[in-house]
């Protein structure tokens, strides 16, 4: 039996710009997606343990209630037994991330799987390989669209700027507060609609873009240098260009909003692409618990998560 895990992001700062080629800053969490491979013959088997999360279907075939996180985490699964031509095999996944919500769940899942199907089978893939072999996949099962910012985060953790090529940042860890919408956006969706924005009115998305670029490059000193307080405007004034952008929800908002009141956070912003998923927040001084249960009172999942946290790894089996 061998065991996989690798770690979930949030973007910090540049989404959607990063697309058009500005800077984007991504980190790894201390959420992760584990998945353990077993021999088992004349059998190719797919299991996940908690992925229950944001409604089900119902197989009619097998007469399987099928979980939406678990229907996600299968057709990753299958796209990396496929491309690696791996069978005979026991799959078992679990996850701590939510899936559909911009933590990196697919990605994480693709590389954890990747890398326990690379040691288990003796692939001799670098890490290097794993990251691109993982982009390639998460790609094609998304249709193309995704850029290469989660798979390398899952692999080599930390902190990683994207800006066409992926460069890794050294920066501190941030304490950092997520608070989930529960409503699974599609990344493809918001992104073709901020690209048609683009197109509708080049002259004033550009300057957008721009500023959201800039805002990637004035964070990474800040980071390496602890000013969070400023960090914390920089994620404010990036939550507003993404609503310029149409990406904001009434309910991340809300959730925006309670965390710079009553949380007390320093700052707050989407992160991902936004129409629901996620938004973090950087909590201000001694305020992270007011800063959760703010965040829950105004009806939102919340939780604390430290970036910069170690890329994928083997794992004893358990
Ligand atoms: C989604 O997590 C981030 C986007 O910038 C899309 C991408 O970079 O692929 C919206």
């Amino acid at each position: 039996m061998t065991m996989a895990s690798a770690p979930g992001k949030v973007i910090l700062f540049g989404e959607h710009a990063v697309v058009s080629g500005t800077p984007a800053i991504g980190g790894a969490i201390d959420l992760r997606a584990r998945v353990t491979v077993q021999d088992m013959h004349g059998c190719l088997l797919i299991e996940s343990g908690d992925l229950t999360l944001q409604g089900f279907t119902f197989d009619l075939i097998s007469g399987q209630v099928i979980s939406a996180g678990a229907a996600i985490a299968t057709r990753y699964i299958s796209a990396v037994l496929k491309e690696l031509e791996a069978c005979n095999l026991r799959i078992t996944v679990q996850s701590d991330l939510l899936p559909a919500s911009g933590l990196g769940s697919s990605a994480a899942i693709v590389v954890a799987t990747a890398a326990a199907l690379n040691a288990h089978l003796d692939l001799c893939l670098s890490l290097k390989e794993i990251a691109s072999l993982s982009h390639k996949i998460e790609k094609s099962v998304q249709q193309g669209l995704g850029s290469p910012m989660d798979t390398a985060l899952a692999t080599f953790g930390g902190y990683l700027q994207v800006s066409g090529v992926v460069e890794a940042l050294d920066l501190p860890p941030l304490d950092l507060a997520v608070g989930c919408t529960r409503r699974p956006h599609d990344t493809r969706s918001e992104v073709l609609k901020v690209q048609t924005l683009r197109k509708r009115y080049p002259e004033l998305v550009e300057p957008i873009f721009q500023a959201i670029g800039a805002i990637s490059k004035r964070a990474v000193p800040l980071i390496r240098e602890q000013r969070l307080e400023e960090v914390g405007e920089l994620m404010n004034i990036n939550h507003g260009l993404l609503e310029g952008l149409g990406v904001g929800t009434r309910d991340l908002g809300e959730l925006v909003y309670a965390a710079r009141g009553s949380g007390g956070a320093m700052g707050a912003k989407i992160t991902g692409a936004g129409g629901g998923g996620c938004m973090i927040a950087l909590p201000g001084l001694n305020s992270e618990a007011a800063l959760i249960a703010s965040l829950r009172q105004a009806g939102g999942a919340a939780f604390s998560v430290r970036t910069g946290c170690e890329g994928v790894r083997l794992e004893e089996g358990p």
